[in-house]
């Protein structure tokens, strides 16, 4: 079969420079390789497999001549070049929340749904970087008793919110070493360094914020379970890489820590670091860079009944973003669900 010819909307942004490393890295059939930006990166060459390529302004029209389109830009983007290269006969993977609800959008974690892909019609949606763990999460204990409630609490970091925001915490935090004022925040209401900020997204009227919302609609979505109950408190940290994710499980059924263990060690996708009594457990630092899901901390909860509490922590530019992404275009591929 032939290879299809792909292009990256967004190349130079935080999750578009790890779509081209993981594009790499799985050796991902291609027959040819577009990057485009905005007009500010026209110019810029990027390496891939040896060599430079040129970044191209975003076009509605680019796509005629591409099979397969991996958008991560701004959602202005993902609306109006997403309906534009899906018009024009290519077949879109988008990161943003724009197309994730939407009834024909297939919103897919291979690991979970892998199926939903064969529906797409011209568009499909990767979680929330921050769903995609809890829900990895919870299909592998629904395999020992179904989740019923669950309380999330989450520590995100930077790169979620994009590449300016890195660079914001890391001048913030040099400042702060030399003594002096760092310039006001600007991809943040109030400094990240040194700080926590419980608002991600924006404001909805039952008082959460958006990315909180994402994680409740988006989870019942994945997991076809509409009856799923998630209350998310989600906070930015100054980390750099990766997301955790403290979670209370409440499930219809007992459920012990040992069940849930093993079931989260026979998941694919999940590696469990479970070894509190040596200070084992996942650790952004220790997870960066790396596709699965760390699960530890797996204990019976002492306040919810059939309860479960647990600590994970997923690459967000990676399992979070490009990896979901890159792992639904090769389903798309394997269907040959991307033929023109
Ligand atoms: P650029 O680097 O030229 O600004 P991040 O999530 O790290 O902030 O990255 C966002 C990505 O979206 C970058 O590749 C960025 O390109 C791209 N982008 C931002 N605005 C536009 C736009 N108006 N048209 C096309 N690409 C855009």
């Amino acid at each position: 079969m032939a290879h299809p010819r792909v292009a990256i909307v967004g190349a130079t942004g935080a999750v578009g420079a790890i779509a081209l490393d993981v594009l790499a890295q799985r050796n991902f059939p291609l027959a040819s390789l577009r990057l485009t930006a905005s007009p500010r990166s026209v110019g810029k060459r990027l390496p891939f497999n040896g060599e430079q390529i040129a970044v191209e302004a975003t076009q509605p029209g680019l796509f005629a001549d591409c099979d397969i389109a991996f958008i991560s830009a701004t959602d202005a983007i993902s609306r109006d070049i997403g309906a534009a290269a899906r018009a024009q006969g290519c077949v879109v993977v988008d990161d943003s929340g724009v197309w994730r609800m939407d009834a024909e959008v297939p919103l897919v974690v291979p690991e979970i749904n892998a199926g939903a892909v064969a529906e797409h019609k011209g568009i499909l949606s990767i979680p929330n970087c921050a769903t995609t763990p809890v829900a990895m999460v919870l299909d592998a204990l629904r395999q020992v008793a179904r989740p019923r409630r669950v309380i999330a609490a989450t520590y995100q970091s930077v790169t979620g919110t994009g590449a300016a925001a890195l660079t914001e915490l890391e001048e913030q935090v040099q400042a702060s070493a030399a003594g002096g004022d760092a310039p006001p925040p600007e991809q943040y209401p109030h400094p990240i360094a040194f700080n926590l900020l419980p608002h991600i997204g924006s404001l909805q009227d039952n008082g959460y914020y958006s990315e909180e919302t994402k994680m409740l609609n988006e989870a019942r979505k994945i997991l076809d379970d509409p009856d799923l109950a998630v209350s998310a408190t989600c906070v930015r940290v100054p980390v750099r890489l990766c997301h955790s994710t403290a979670l209370n499980i409440e499930f219809d059924a007992p459920i012990g820590a040992q069940q849930a263990r093993a079931a989260l060690r026979g998941y694919a996708g999940v590696t469990v670091v479970d070894e509190p009594a040596n200070a084992g457990y996942p650790m952004p630092i220790d997870c960066a860079g790396r596709d699965d899901v760390f699960v530890g901390r797996i204990r019976e909860d002492t306040a919810l009944p059939n309860g479960i509490a647990l600590w994970a922590v997923c690459d967000n530019l990676r399992k979070g973003a490009a990896t979901n992404a890159v792992q639904i275009a090769e389903e798309v591929i394997a269907r040959g669900a991307w033929l023109r």
